[in-house]
Parts: C-alpha cells; structure tokens; sequence
C-alpha cells in the first residue's frame, strides 16, 4: 500500500498542496498518496489521531491549527520553535516530529529561483503576526546583515524583535523615516536591499502605509502571499520604481518540497511545478 500523507485544514478544500505533492512524487518515484483532510474547529487532535492509527506517515498544516499542530509534536525544530507554530507533521516510530518550513521556503525562494543573495542583505519585513514570525529565523540563518521588522502596531514589532533575541533586528512602526540619513540617525538601516510583506493587508487589496520612497532602493520587493493578479503591495512596489516584485507562489512549492524533503529524504525539483501553478493560477 502507498505510504499516505495530507494536508489538513479547515478550510481545505482549496489547497493546492495535494497537486504539488503529487507532481513531486511522480518526478522523484515515491509511492505515496497525498488527500485533503478537512478538521472540525474544535477536532484537530482526534482528526489527526485517527489519521495516524490508519497509517498515515505526516501531514501538512493549514489555518487555522498551525499553532495547535506546534502543541502536538512531541519533537520540532528549532526554526518551529522560533515560529511558535508547525506545519509539517511527521509520525516517526518514537513519537511526532514537528518542522515549520515556511521560512526556509521564502528563504529558497529569494536565493535559489529568484537568484539574490541574503548574506550581507538589509532586510525590511513588513508585519508582525504569525506570517511574519514564521520567517524570522531562517532569514537571520540566511546570514542577512540586517533585519527590520516595521508593523502598524508598533508594540508587536517590538515584541517580535525581542522575541528574536538578535542583534540584527530592530523594529519601528510603517512610519519610518523614508531618508537615508533620517533613518541611520533613528537606529535604522541606510538602505533596504529587500522588502518582504508579511502582513494580510492584501486581504484588503491594500499595500502597507510604508514610505514610497523605500521601493525603488530595493533589489527585491517581495510578497508572501500570491493570487492570479500582482498584489496591491506588488503594485505600489512597482509603480514606485522597485526593480522586482515576486508573490509567494515560489515560496508556497519551496515549502513544500522541504516538507518532502523531510518526510522522504528526497529532494523535489521546484520550477516544472511552480510554472505549471504560475499557469494554472492564470487560466492556462
Ligand atoms: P498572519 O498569521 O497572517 O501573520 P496575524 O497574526 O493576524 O496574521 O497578523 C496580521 C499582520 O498583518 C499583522 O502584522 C497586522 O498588523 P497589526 O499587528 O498592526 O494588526 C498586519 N495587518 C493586517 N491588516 C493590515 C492592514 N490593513 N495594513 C497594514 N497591516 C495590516
């Protein structure tokens, strides 16, 4: 019988991972299904129970239950642990093993598919929430020389900043000052090579109150999320005179195929997939 592994979620029913998953095992020859499996609200555990005692290898976690997912792995990484929430599950002979990839896969995304180097980058990531504290770690492990976190609310940049523990990282609210000079008397960088938007502000078709000013120093203009348009923070960055702009498409199959990595000991090949969901997502 083919080892199984899903994605739970709720909801579910619009992931793509189970079309991602499914390219990577036809491509590598690993014998696996991968489903969707939709939890009640308040049944992640016994959900995930009864996928496990019928024989289910790991699982991918989607909202809302990262957090609780975090709670039930027995064992994580440290870059999970650093991100307060787990979305790759892994059910191992000694017990649940628990990884956050999401910031590894932003990370591959920028350096591997994009081509720009992190060592040495000053980095502005724009958000304070999960999103952002999912991506912290392995943007400082990239060896970035500077990491900014500027949020609307200022306190919980502060709070993330803290929570990172690292010389590198400051934090200032959507306000800073869009001179250089301004900027470097205020403690902060004198430039940002990368602007990364981690905030849900595109729900809102939105970009973040940021200076304009800031995008057209930037190599790369990065958003988290992706759709079938450029985002609202794409769109500023661009009309602004930023270089180049990139959604999370890139970063939604780097996470994944680091998740194959680490339920499979393989590692996938990311563009044939990423151009075939770039297609999709436009109507091809
Ligand atoms: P997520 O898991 O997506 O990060 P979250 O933890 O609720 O969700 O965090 C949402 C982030 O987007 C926060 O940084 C939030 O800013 P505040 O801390 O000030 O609330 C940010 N955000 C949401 N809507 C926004 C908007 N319209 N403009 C700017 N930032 C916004």
């Amino acid at each position: 019988m083919s080892d199984r592994y899903a994605v739970v979620g709720n909801p579910v029913a619009h992931s793509r991972s189970p079309s991602i998953h499914a390219q990577f095992a036809a491509q590598t020859g690993q014998d696996l299904v991968y489903e969707r499996l939709l939890a009640p609200l308040d049944g992640f555990v016994a959900t995930v129970e009864a996928f496990r005692a019928s024989g289910g290898r790991g699982l991918n976690v989607t909202v809302p239950f990262k957090l609780e997912a975090f709670a039930f792995a027995q064992r994580r990484t440290a870059r999970a642990t650093m991100a307060g929430a787990v979305n790759t599950l892994r059910f191992d002979a000694d017990g649940v093993f628990g990884d956050n990839t999401d910031g590894i896969g932003l990370v591959r995304d920028i350096t591997v598919r994009l081509g720009q180097g992190l060592g040495d980058a000053s980095v502005l990531l724009l958000g304070a929430g999960g999103a952002a504290r999912g991506v912290l770690q392995p943007l400082l492990d990239a060896g970035v020389r500077a990491l900014t976190v500027a949020n609307r609310t200022v306190s919980r940049a502060e709070d993330l900043a803290r929570l990172a523990g690292d010389a590198r990282v400051r934090a200032c609210g959507f306000d800073l000052p869009a001179d250089a000079q301004a900027r470097v008397r205020a403690g902060l960088p004198e430039r940002f090579d990368l602007i990364v938007n981690a905030t849900s502000a595109g729900l809102d078709d939105a970009a973040p109150a940021i200076p304009a000013a800031l995008y057209p120093t930037a190599r790369l203009c990065y958003d988290m999320v992706y759709g079938a348009r450029p985002t609202a923070f794409m769109t500023a960055a661009a009309a602004a005179g930023c270089a180049a702009t990139a959604d999370g498409l890139g970063m939604l199959v780097e996470q994944a195929a680091e998740s194959f990595l680490l339920w499979r000991g393989v590692r996938p090949v990311t563009e044939p997939v990423y151009r075939r969901l770039r297609a999709e997502l436009a109507g091809h």
